[in-house]
């Protein structure tokens, strides 16, 4: 990703603080209304995850800029989500929920672009989570 698509994500991202706890509410629910069977494996309150889920993306977002920084935060928490119970498949259906909760919150502020680079963003996230949980089960 270039300096100016992290800019890009990093401003979109401030337009989204302060609605992140509708996007934590709509995230969960519509993931567990796609992905029901992955309902079981959250146990904490769901209120509280959410936002986890947006600080931790906030962490992400900043350390775009420092890969090896990303690449060991992501690889920690990779290997915690392997004792979770995520599995790769399901990070898939996470990047789709998720970008389809920033659409329908954002509305027009969610410009194809930004669903471009949002997204662009998750897959290299969701790679590289995705690998290190391939080695943690090894
Ligand atoms: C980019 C992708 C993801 C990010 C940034 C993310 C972030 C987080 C964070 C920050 C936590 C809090 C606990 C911790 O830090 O270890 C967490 C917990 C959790 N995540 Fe994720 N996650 C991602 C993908 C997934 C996927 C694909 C699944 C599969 C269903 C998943 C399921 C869970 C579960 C089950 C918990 C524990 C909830 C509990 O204890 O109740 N996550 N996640």
């Amino acid at each position: 990703m270039s300096p100016e698509d992290i800019e890009k994500l990093q401003f979109s991202f401030g337009q989204m603080v302060p609605k992140k706890d509708l996007i934590a509410e709509k995230f969960y629910r519509r993931l567990f209304e796609v992905a029901p069977a992955v309902r079981p494996l959250f146990k904490g309150p769901i209120d509280q995850q959410g936002n986890k889920l947006v600080l931790s993306l906030k962490q992400i977002i900043l350390s775009l800029k420092q890969p090896n920084d990303l690449m060991s935060f992501l690889s920690k928490l990779a290997k915690r989500h392997v004792d979770y119970g995520a599995e790769p498949a399901h990070y898939a259906v996470v990047g789709e929920v998720l970008l389809w909760t920033f659409q329908d919150v954002m509305g027009d502020d969610f410009t194809p672009e930004l669903k471009d680079l949002w997204g662009a963003a998750y897959g290299v996230i969701s790679d590289a989570m995705i690998k290190a949980s391939a080695q943690h089960s090894l």
